[in-house]
């Protein structure tokens, strides 16, 4: 996905070289590679400047349903929440009220977006549901498409199975639960859980 902040700036030299030999040193091939330390994403957590708009988009436009709600326990009078986006895991947020939050913005190591699996038919059913919510598309390709949630916060819906960008592996199987190799992922919106 392109960023308006690439637009004024140089861009870098070839880097083909640098690539492969990343590749060379660091990727290994599916049969070599061990099997992920982690059990998946329990949750990712966003900052919100306003509760009940955050659940009307999330909950509301695109049907992520929301499963807990609860005082911050780091910050009195902050709400965490936690929408179900599928295969177990959550997106979470949290408002700071009384802290002057900046608007969104690419930093190193803050959210440049999240991109969540659905179904082509479930794809095509939400993006109907931004527009008539006045949510633009900013940007698609191929099997994505881009937009931006109440914040700022840049959202890729993806009519791919998890693990498979565009046709291609990007890695899928390598989870240590023999049951994700049987689930179908990228299906599992609707799965009971
Ligand atoms: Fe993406």
């Amino acid at each position: 996905m392109s960023t308006s902040t690439t637009a004024d700036v140089q861009p870098p030299a070839d880097r083909t070289a640098e690539w492969e030999a990343l590749r060379a040193q660091y990727l290994r091939p599916r049969s070599e590679r061990p099997p992920s330390s982690a059990g998946g994403v329990h949750h990712l957590a966003l900052l919100s400047s306003d509760v009940a708009r955050t659940i009307d988009f999330y909950q509301g436009v695109l049907e992520f349903p929301l499963t807990e709600l609860f005082e911050n326990r780091d910050y009195h009078g902050s709400t965490h929440f936690f929408f179900d986006i599928g295969n177990g895991n959550a997106l979470a947020f949290f408002d700071f009220p009384g802290l002057d939050l900046g608007p969104y913005a690419e930093v190193l190591a803050g959210l440049h977006h999240l991109a969540i699996s659905v179904t082509p038919e479930r794809q095509a059913q939400l993006r109907t549901k931004l527009e008539a919510a006045g949510v633009p598309i900013i940007f698609e390709h191929q099997s994505s498409i881009y937009f931006s949630g109440p914040d700022g916060e840049r959202l890729e819906l993806l009519a791919d199975p998890l693990g498979q960008m565009y046709g291609e592996s990007i890695g899928w199987p390598s989870f240590s639960d023999p049951r994700s190799l049987t689930r179908g992922p990228g299906v599992t919106p609707e799965a009971p859980r």
